[in-house]
């Protein structure tokens, strides 16, 4: 079988759509066998047709996400051949950076969206009708480029930083993409309007590195503070400053005598 036809049915269960029954989607005919062929060409609804203007989804903003989609360099170059679903299986999807609490986690999530294509020869070929250009190539000037990709997602470089949508969905053309260290490895810190700027990781590192990276201006990212250094620090700022007090009371008893 096409080894795109065989679906995960653990990540099925874990999805947000595992209420529904597989012919709630697609058509019932599939419940003969073999499955007339004509099927394939049956249109399946998208994410507007079931979410669109429905109060009870309004926090995810769907209109203002499909607004930004349509910027994005994906729909410029393909329109309506590239879809949600490119991204989004309807059959798996969870929302997980609203939800988890482990930057790692939906790092991880959030790029295999990405990676799924644009590491898969196949699919990739199958979208563009070219070879799909190596991302370890491309990305070569980045030094930890597995690091990097492991701590931050693909969006975070290339999505303009939308404040009024929790993920960016405008995806810039290649020459708009973040290239400078200090965007993230700064004070002021981009991670901190995307990334980070999560609550439900905020509200689970209370005194983790999340919330001493948004609270403390002079954290940069990529420095990680030892406890030990920090003691050791105060340890010497308290034994100069002792230093100097004693230097100055011996100098007034000096002057006295
Ligand atoms: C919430 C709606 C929804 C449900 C439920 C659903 N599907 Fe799908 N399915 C889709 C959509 C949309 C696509 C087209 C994906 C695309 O455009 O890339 C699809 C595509 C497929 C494909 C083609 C392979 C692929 O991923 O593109 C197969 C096979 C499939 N579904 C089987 C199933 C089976 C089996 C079930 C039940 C376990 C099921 N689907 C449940 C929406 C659904
Ligand atoms: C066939 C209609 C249909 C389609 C198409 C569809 N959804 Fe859904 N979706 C639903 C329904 C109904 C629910 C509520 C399921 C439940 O009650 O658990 C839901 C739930 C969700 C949720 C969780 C909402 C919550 O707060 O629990 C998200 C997120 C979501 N869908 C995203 C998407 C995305 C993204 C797409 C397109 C890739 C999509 N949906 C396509 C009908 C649909
Ligand atoms: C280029 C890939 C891509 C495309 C195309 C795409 N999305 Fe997304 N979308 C993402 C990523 C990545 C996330 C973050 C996933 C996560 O952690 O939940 C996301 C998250 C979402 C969420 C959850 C936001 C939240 O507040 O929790 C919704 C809803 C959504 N997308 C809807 C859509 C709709 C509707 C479309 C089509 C108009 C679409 N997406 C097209 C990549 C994409
Ligand atoms: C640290 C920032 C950063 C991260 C993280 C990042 N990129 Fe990039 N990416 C860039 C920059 C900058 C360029 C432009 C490079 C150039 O033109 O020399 C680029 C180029 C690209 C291109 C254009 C390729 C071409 O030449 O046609 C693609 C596709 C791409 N990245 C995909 C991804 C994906 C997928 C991920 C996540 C796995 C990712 N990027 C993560 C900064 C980043
Ligand atoms: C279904 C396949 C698919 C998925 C999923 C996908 N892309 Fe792409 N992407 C493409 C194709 C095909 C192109 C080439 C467009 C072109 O020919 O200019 C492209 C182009 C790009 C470019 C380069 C634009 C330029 O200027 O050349 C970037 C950056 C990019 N994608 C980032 C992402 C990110 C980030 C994600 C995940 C959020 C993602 N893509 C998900 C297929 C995909
Ligand atoms: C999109 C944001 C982003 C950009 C752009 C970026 N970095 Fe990073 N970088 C990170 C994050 C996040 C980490 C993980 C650090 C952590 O966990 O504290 C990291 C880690 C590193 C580390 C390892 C530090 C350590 O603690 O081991 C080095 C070295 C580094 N980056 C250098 C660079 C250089 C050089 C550039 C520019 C060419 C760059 N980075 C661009 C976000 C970024």
């Amino acid at each position: 079988m096409n080894p795109y036809y065989i679906l995960d049915t653990i990540a099925i269960s874990n999805g947000v759509h595992k209420p529904f029954d597989c012919t709630d989607c697609h058509s019932s005919e599939y419940k003969a066998y073999p499955h007339k062929s004509e099927l394939k060409l049956q249109p399946l609804s998208n994410c507007l047709d079931c979410h669109g203007g429905d109060a009870s989804f309004a926090k995810y903003k769907f209109e203002e996400i499909e607004k930004e989609f349509k910027k994005s360099v994906h729909y410029k170059v393909y329109g309506e051949n590239f879809n949600c679903s490119k991204c989004h299986s309807q059959h798996t999807y969870v929302a997980t950076a609203r939800n988890s609490n482990n930057v790692l986690d939906i790092v991880d999530y959030n790029n295999k969206m990405c990676l799924s294509c644009h590491n898969d020869m196949k699919k990739y070929k199958l979208v563009s009708g070219h070879e799909n250009p190596k991302l370890v190539v491309i990305h070569d000037w980045l030094p930890n480029q597995e690091l990097h990709f492991r701590h931050v997602r693909c969006i975070e470089c290339h999505t303009e930083v939308k404040d009024s949508l929790m993920v960016s969905h405008n995806i810039l053309s290649k020459d708009h993409a973040v290239k400078k260290c200090a965007e993230c490895h700064s004070a002021n810190s981009k991670l901190k309007a995307s990334l980070y700027k999560y609550q439900n990781l905020q509200k689970r590192s209370e005194n983790g590195t999340i919330s001493s990276i948004l609270t403390n201006s002079s954290y940069t990212i990529g420095t990680h503070q030892s406890p030990l250094l920090k003691l050791l620090s105060i340890v010497i700022f308290i034994a100069v400053l002792t230093g100097i007090i004693i230097h100055s009371l011996f100098r007034i008893f000096k002057k006295k005598n």
